[in-house]
């Protein structure tokens, strides 16, 4: 993706940084390549947030996916990865990466959280209204405390996490998210008809963490919307 040219103007070399309010290269760099098919998570978390009331997110596993901070005004990013913490490190970069195409102008609260989501992080329990579980492993089965009650949970199958919180008491399922021609639409309607394993099998969490992977079910959405309906 080619940065917008509001947000590319302002790119500037390390060595000016100093005297220029702008984006570290480094930062622009992994921006564009986190963000290469063109604002497709901006779309994806606008249809999550038209779905429902979040404002308060926490994202395990992001890398630097800061499109959730285009739609959502308080989202901590959480990530093991160096050049996540590198890019988050470049403040007024990623304020400037949000800002571009920031939805609404709501004042935005940014914050990384260095390490792993396996050990405690320094969130509140309870205090989410959104967690967001994309590509990054088993995100609900250890973060889901954070989340409020009657919070949601945005979780893709690829790692396995959607079918762990499908097993999980503590969830419902209340929508999944479909990708259409690029754009993206939460459905509420005919979820029983969703879930449902290809294969006959016991899924149970010692499967799900020896395959890594998800299940193959029937359908296959883009992702899920489940509701923390249950103590957390
Ligand atoms: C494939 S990337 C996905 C990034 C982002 N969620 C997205 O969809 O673009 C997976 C990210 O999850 C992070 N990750 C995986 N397991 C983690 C853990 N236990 N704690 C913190 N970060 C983790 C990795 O460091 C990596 O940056």
């Amino acid at each position: 993706m080619v940065l917008s040219s509001k947000l590319y103007n302002r790119s500037i070399s390390w060595c000016s940084r100093t005297t220029v309010i702008g984006v570290l290269p480094r930062t622009a760099k992994l921006w564009a390549t986190q963000n290469k098919h063109g604002e497709d998570r901006l779309r994806l978390f606008r249809a999550v947030a038209a779905a429902t009331d979040a404002a308060t997110v926490l994202y395990p596993g992001s890398f630097v996916d800061v499109a959730a901070s285009h739609v959502f005004p308080d989202v901590t990013y959480a990530d093991m990865d160096r050049r996540a913490a590198q890019f988050f490190s470049d403040t007024e970069g990623v304020e400037a990466i949000v800002a571009a195409d920031q939805v609404d102008d709501r004042p935005r609260r940014i914050r990384f959280l260095a390490g792993d989501y396996r050990e405690p992080l320094a969130v509140p329990d309870g205090s989410v209204d959104l967690l967001v579980s994309l590509y990054a492993g088993f995100v609900s089965e250890h973060c889901t405390g954070y989340l409020r009650p009657g919070g949601w949970l945005l979780v893709n199958p690829s790692h396995g996490d959607a079918a762990m919180a499908s097993i999980d008491p503590r969830y419902q399922l209340v929508g999944v998210v479909k990708s259409i021609g690029g754009d993206y639409r939460v459905d509420v309607n005919g979820l029983d008809g969703y879930l449902i394993p290809k294969k006959r099998q016991d899924i149970n969490p010692d499967l799900l963490h020896e395959l890594n992977r998800g299940v193959a079910y029937t359908k296959s959405p883009y992702a899920y919307l489940f509701q923390l309906v249950g103590n957390s």
